[in-house]
């Protein structure tokens, strides 16, 4: 018989070691993220020494950007890629070629072909730092997401982490956590607040969809 012995990973979460998922090889995970990449940094380290998941890679669109800078210091490759070839091929030859299975939106603005989607059923999730299906589509990401927010007098925002169709921040919703918005708040004290959840729920979030695929 399999003892069921719980392993802490470092930040604390419990890895629940049932007989399933000691079975269970490695999922192999892409991040693709475009900006700072401070949550796809919060992800690496989640994962880093996880028994569940290792993170094979990081796709981003904007040299430059933040999250390549993070992915160099833990040692993650980067595929840079093109609008063009992005449209037309999903660059699904490089992803198959690093055994990616589970695909992380942080951060990554273009929309994903539908090649990719076929290709990752319900294996697609995103972050949207507002609480989904209000201040979502084209156009709304960063601080315009907060500025409509405030715009509207709402008395709250959150963050939704949903799956991935061929629509901007359409998919079907997984998680949801709301923060309040106060009087005198401003389109960077409530960035803050929502990146602070987005910090901590995400990469919780994420493990825990781990386990299902
Ligand atoms: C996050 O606010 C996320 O909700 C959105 O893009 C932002 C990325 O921030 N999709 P960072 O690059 O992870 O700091």
């Amino acid at each position: 018989m399999i003892k069921k012995t719980p392993m802490i990973n470092h930040e604390g979460s419990v890895e629940k070691a049932s007989e399933d998922n000691k079975q269970q090889p490695i999922k192999h995970i892409a991040i693709f993220a475009s900006g700072a990449g401070s949550n796809a940094q919060k992800i690496i380290e989640h994962f880093e020494n996880s028994t569940l998941a290792k993170i094979e890679l990081i796709v981003c669109n904007k040299p430059g950007a933040g999250v390549i800078e993070i992915a160099g210091s833990k040692s993650i490759p980067v595929l840079l890629i093109e609008k063009k070839m992005f449209a037309d091929s999903g660059y699904l030859e490089e992803l198959k070629r690093y055994h990616i299975d589970f695909i992380i939106l942080a951060g990554f603005l273009w929309k994903i072909p539908s090649v990719l989607i076929d290709a990752y059923p319900w294996k697609i999730i995103n972050i949207h730092p507002a609480l989904l299906p209000a201040y979502g589509g084209k156009g709304m990401f960063g601080n315009a997401v907060h500025a409509a927010v405030l715009m509207a007098k709402e008395k709250q925002s959150g963050i939704t982490i949903h799956y991935v169709d061929d629509k901007y921040d359409h998919g079907k919703i997984i998680f949801q956590k709301a923060c309040p918005v106060t009087e005198d708040e401003t389109v960077e004290s409530l960035a803050q607040k929502v990146h602070e959840l987005e910090h901590n729920y995400y990469p919780k979030q994420i493990e825990k969809l781990l386990y299902k695929i």
